[in-house]
């Protein structure tokens, strides 16, 4: 039997219109231009104003664009799956909001919580339900809204983040060489001394307490994060490309989370790819968490080909990292 695997056939995505640049944030906190763009490589990020609006703003917006450039009926949508770390409210999903915000009346919904890999573990959940052979249309959205979590005292974390969404349409196909081909995925909780938000959660609600330690805010040591980042994607990229017997030559583009360009030049280096076939936004919208690897795709959605080898990479809180490897779809 011919074997269903899960494509990508369409991306969309969504940046607020508000541009923190390096220089404004040289009016909050302790740093400068050079810095930020020397250590990060981050030149501006793009932040969601507006009382009451949350991250299903932005995953609407994706959303919706997603439907209308693939010619889709919301109501043909049967599952929506979002990836965040900052939805609307503790409960209800975000993308339950998100459901409803596109008319996906259709669909039930729930939430992948796994940081800045939400997109590889939303995307190889998605591609679960597509392969089962029961779901056709699934509507998959990576958004965060970072600056509602940031703590814009703390300079080596909030020159990092910015809000933004992603939306990719996931249908079945049987035809050779698309689709989603393979993913590695792990977690591990040893890291979560190293990035976190310690208070909000059931281990500690909110009190006067939590608020006046700053606690509400996401807590990085960076340093740790980094090697770990770099030894992360570099391994699951390797172990992706081996077990598919993928050379460099065969891979058309590796699309890395965006959270750090040293990162990104040192995963690169070390799984022995040149920079110039591996996506690179950093500059223009920071670390948007869920949103980076959607954001890399509707970039660069022109500059794919149908069956062009990508893999996807990413490493986040938890710890959690990996790579999948994808055939471009049209
Ligand atoms: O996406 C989720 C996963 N997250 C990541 O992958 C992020 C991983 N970590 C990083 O990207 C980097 O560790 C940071 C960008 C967070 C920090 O860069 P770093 O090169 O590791 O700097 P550092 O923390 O070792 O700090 C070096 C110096 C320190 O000063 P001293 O102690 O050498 O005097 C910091 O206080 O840079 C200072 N510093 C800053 N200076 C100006 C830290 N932040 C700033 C700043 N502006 N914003």
């Amino acid at each position: 039997m011919t074997k269903i695997r899960a494509a990508i056939t369409g991306v969309h995505g969504y940046l607020p219109e508000y541009r923190l640049t390096n220089k404004e944030l040289e009016s909050i906190v302790d740093t400068n231009d050079e810095w930020i763009r020397t250590r990060t490589g981050i030149t501006e990020r793009r932040i969601l104003k507006g009382e009451g609006k949350g991250t299903s703003v932005m995953g609407i917006e994706a959303a919706k664009g997603l439907l209308e450039k693939t010619n889709t009926d919301p109501k043909d949508i049967e599952l929506v799956i979002c990836s965040t770390v900052t939805g609307d409210m503790v409960f209800p999903d975000t993308a339950n909001l998100i459901a409803k915000g596109v008319g996906a009346t259709n669909a039930f919904s729930f939430d992948v919580n796994a940081a800045c890999s939400g997109f590889l573990f939303g995307l190889q959940t998605a591609s679960m339900y597509i392969e089962s052979g029961r779901y056709k249309k699934i509507l998959f959205v990576g958004a965060d809204k970072m600056s509602s979590i940031v703590d814009y005292q703390d300079r080596a974390t909030c020159i990092l983040f910015g809000d933004g969404a992603g939306a990719v349409l996931l249908e079945p196909t049987t035809e050779e060489g698309v689709g989603i081909q393979d993913a590695f995925l792990r977690s591990d909780a040893s890291g979560v001394e190293y990035l976190h938000m310690k208070a909000g959660g059931s281990a500690r609600p909110p009190s006067i307490e939590t608020v006046q330690a700053r606690e509400h805010y996401a807590f990085q040591n960076g340093r740790p994060v980094f090697k770990a980042a770099v030894s992360g994607m570099s391994d699951a990229i390797t172990k992706v490309m081996q077990r598919n017997q993928l050379s460099v030559d065969d891979v058309a583009w590796v699309v890395p989370h965006q959270a750090n360009i040293r990162i990104i030049e040192s995963v690169a280096r070390m799984a022995d790819f040149p920079l110039e076939r591996v996506m690179v936004n950093i500059q223009k919208y920071g670390n948007t968490t869920a949103a980076t690897i959607p954001l890399c795709l509707w970039d660069w959605e022109s500059r794919l080909n149908k069956g062009d080898n990508l893999i996807l990479t990413a490493f986040g809180g938890g710890f959690t990292w990996g790579a999948i490897y994808l055939k471009w779809a049209y």
